[in-house]
């Protein structure tokens, strides 16, 4: 398995020591071989050389079989350069059409929803990673005077929806939730009614050929009521780009915060390279103090793994998580987890 990593700034490097440190213990527990090289793409190089990501490197990243990236954001880059120029890129070039976003509550985690509990916020969203209003198609008109005109275009096409319909429903039979397999469009197709059409018609078609799950629909606004009111509901989420993003953001308040959020942006066609993330950015003020939660990180690398097909190295990692957020951190909180960024990952590793 040769994996590239990419740790990036601010915070990122911490919780990618972090992840490796796991790596390597699982690795050793379940005997298995990888190769690391690690990257130095992110704000500090583009500060200094002016590029985010240097020519060739897209061709080179193709040849590993998954990225792990720790966290990019940097507090003297202007908004949107390393997004666009390092994220959104990697996703876009490297085809990673499904967003992959558990929500999972894991033990003796706080979430902001009274009453509910581990057993209630268990689901996953599958978010589309490369259309919708994310194609940076649009532009300016009269730019800067009175009469500006800006447009900004969500592009949406049927090989783009079919795909990851498909990838959804193959993952809900995958994941045979014991409370029953359901699958959820979440749209808005009373308002969008040209490029929400096309996906709820590619939905209904590719329903056809899973007739095990249950196809469900909720408008983007009322799947935010009930991802509030009754999460429980979810059993798996399939989305677009931009309402994905929105609505992973809150899933990941409901499972407790940022510092445990994990990602996938996977391109499952053979010999497609996929790539990991913790959600929760590079949080600069916490840099180099030891403070900063690598729980997501974690979680990040046991999706890697399953993704790469080794299913039981994953579960011990989520186990070990589970073991750790349930029986010894006070809090997922940067500087009171009772624990420091290193001895978190330290608890994880003697738990595998
Ligand atoms: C995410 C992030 C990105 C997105 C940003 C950093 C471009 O918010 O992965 O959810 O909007 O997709
Ligand atoms: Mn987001």
């Amino acid at each position: 398995m040769k994996i590239a990593v990419i740790p990036g700034d601010g915070t990122g490097p911490e919780v990618t020591n972090e992840a490796i440190k796991v790596l390597a213990a699982v690795a050793a527990k379940d005997s298995f071989d990888y190769e690391l090289t690690y990257f130095d793409f992110g704000g500090e190089r583009y500060l200094k050389t002016g590029e985010t990501l240097p020519e060739g490197a897209i061709e080179e990243l193709q040849q590993f079989d998954s990225i792990y990236l720790g966290a990019i954001g940097h507090p003297d880059v202007q908004p949107g350069i390393l997004e666009k120029g390092l994220l959104l890129n990697l996703r876009f070039q490297l085809d990673q059409y499904v967003n992959l976003r558990p929500i999972t509550l894991y033990p003796g985690v706080e979430t902001p929803l009274a009453g509910k509990g581990p057993e209630d916020i268990d689901f996953v969203v599958v978010r589309e990673n490369t259309e919708d209003m994310y194609c940076g198609v649009g532009g300016f008109l009269k730019k800067g005077t009175a009469d500006e005109v800006a447009t900004q275009t969500a592009i949406y096409t049927r090989k783009g929806c079919e795909r990851i319909i498909r990838y959804a429903f193959e993952y809900t039979q995958k994941r045979n939730n014991p409370k029953g397999k359901r699958l959820t469009l979440v749209a808005k197709t009373n308002v969008l009614t040209y490029g929400h059409d096309l996906i709820w018609r590619t939905f209904q078609d590719v329903a056809t050929d899973y007739p095990d799950v249950e196809q469900d629909y909720n408008h983007v606004d009322a799947c935010c009521m009930w991802m509030v009111k009754n999460p429980e509901f979810y059993d798996v989420i399939v989305t677009t780009n931009m309402f994905g993003d929105i609505i992973t953001d809150l899933g990941a308040m409901i499972q407790g915060g940022m510092g445990v959020a994990a990602g996938g942006n996977i391109n499952p066609d053979p010999g497609g390279t996929s790539m990991f993330e913790c959600m929760g950015g590079s949080a600069p003020k916490y840099t180099g103090q030891n403070v900063i939660n690598p729980i997501a990180a974690i979680a990040a690398l046991a999706m890697l793994l399953d993704e790469r097909g080794r299913t039981e190295s994953a579960t011990r990692i989520t186990d070990a998580i589970k073991t750790v957020t349930g029986t010894k951190m006070e809090s997922q909180a940067a500087g009171r987890m009772g624990y420091s960024t290193s001895e978190v990952g330290d608890l994880v590793c003697e738990n595998l």
